[in-house]
């Protein structure tokens, strides 16, 4: 397939794009023309200049652009997390909706935050939508991708978890931490975490491009999540390191305010019903397995 992807330069943009191509793909990427270290295929801005031309002739896109959600949320900071979102995602779908030959479909990232806090309450796509930022920017972010439906595009939402790999996302953030023995538990580490192998994110984002019988909200979350309390022994026995202080809730929120309780305090626990009665099989749905692979022992 020809597949255009926006956001190609950040931390899973780069491992698909590697991945596609070397399974006989055509990638065209799509960035901001000001990312100055590689140039994009086809430049836009993300807010109202795209060239509709240089997309026409492609099979599918996959739009992961977006503003870092991991930076402390100021007004500026949620306007940009936000917009990047809504209005790069609006211009994308109207684009692709006016092609003269329109794609066959559209992967459009999305998160598990569109659940909101949950509790103990086991989550698969039939479930709810929550309450607060990351919640509202989920929302808007998948129904920015209308103008495509409308045009028959088939539109597919991976709710993604917990991105897990040495090199970017979450884990990347813990690893000096807890190499220094100086992990531990957040609060009562309770909170559960779902969590995804970079590796089978990227073979997920692959099945849904080739399943067309995946429409709309897909979990890409592992089977198995744990509690917090549960993730932190599995990585401190991985890296053979302790972790017995917990973490107050305070020293995160003091830390990272609303963003460190969002992402580390609240959490949900997320089952990927569609991906796993569509026949998709993780390679890693064990935690400890999971981190072994992406290199951490
Ligand atoms: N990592 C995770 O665990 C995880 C989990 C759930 C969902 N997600 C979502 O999946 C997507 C990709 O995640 P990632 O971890 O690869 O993100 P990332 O490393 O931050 O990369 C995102 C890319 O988006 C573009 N971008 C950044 N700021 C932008 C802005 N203000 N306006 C327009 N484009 C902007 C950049 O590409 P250019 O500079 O080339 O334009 C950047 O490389 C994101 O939307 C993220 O929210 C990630």
């Amino acid at each position: 397939m020809k597949i255009a992807i926006t956001g190609a330069s950040g931390f899973i943009g780069e491992a698909l794009v590697r991945r596609l191509q070397a399974t006989g793909h055509t990638v065209l990427r799509i960035g901001r023309a000001q990312n100055g270290a590689r140039r994009p295929d086809i430049a836009w801005d993300a807010v109202t200049t795209l060239d509709a031309a240089s997309l026409e002739g492609v099979d599918a896109v996959v739009h992961l652009a977006g503003e870092s959600i991991a930076q402390r949320w100021s007004g500026a900071a949620k306007r940009a997390i936000r917009d990047s979102r809504v209005q790069g995602t609006t211009l994308l779908a109207r684009t692709l909706a006016g092609l003269a030959r329109t794609p066959s479909v559209l992967v459009s990232m999305s998160a598990i935050g569109i659940y909101g806090d949950r509790g103990d309450e086991v989550i698969d796509e039939s479930s709810a939508l929550g309450k607060g930022f990351l919640a509202d920017i989920g929302r808007a972010w998948e129904s920015s991708c209308d103008p495509a439906r409308a045009a028959g595009i088939r539109v597919v939402h991976p709710r993604v978890g917990i991105v897990l790999s040495p090199v970017g996302g979450a884990l990347a953030k813990m690893l000096p931490i807890f190499s220094l023995g100086a992990g531990g538990k957040i609060g009562r580490g309770r909170q559960w975490m779902s969590w995804i192998s970079l590796t089978d994110t990227l073979r997920a984002l692959e099945f849904v491009l080739s399943t067309p019988s995946l429409v709309g909200a897909v979990n890409l979350t592992a089977p198995n999540p744990v509690t917090n309390a549960e993730f932190t022994e599995v990585l401190g026995r991985a890296l053979h390191r302790p972790t017995f202080a917990p973490v107050p809730e305070f020293a995160i929120e003091l830390l990272y305010g609303e963003m460190g309780r969002a992402t580390v305090i609240e959490g949900q626990r997320v089952v990927p019903k569609k991906l796993l009665d569509a026949g998709f099989r993780f390679d890693h749905d064990d935690l400890a397995a999971a981190l072994r692979a992406e290199g951490i022992a």
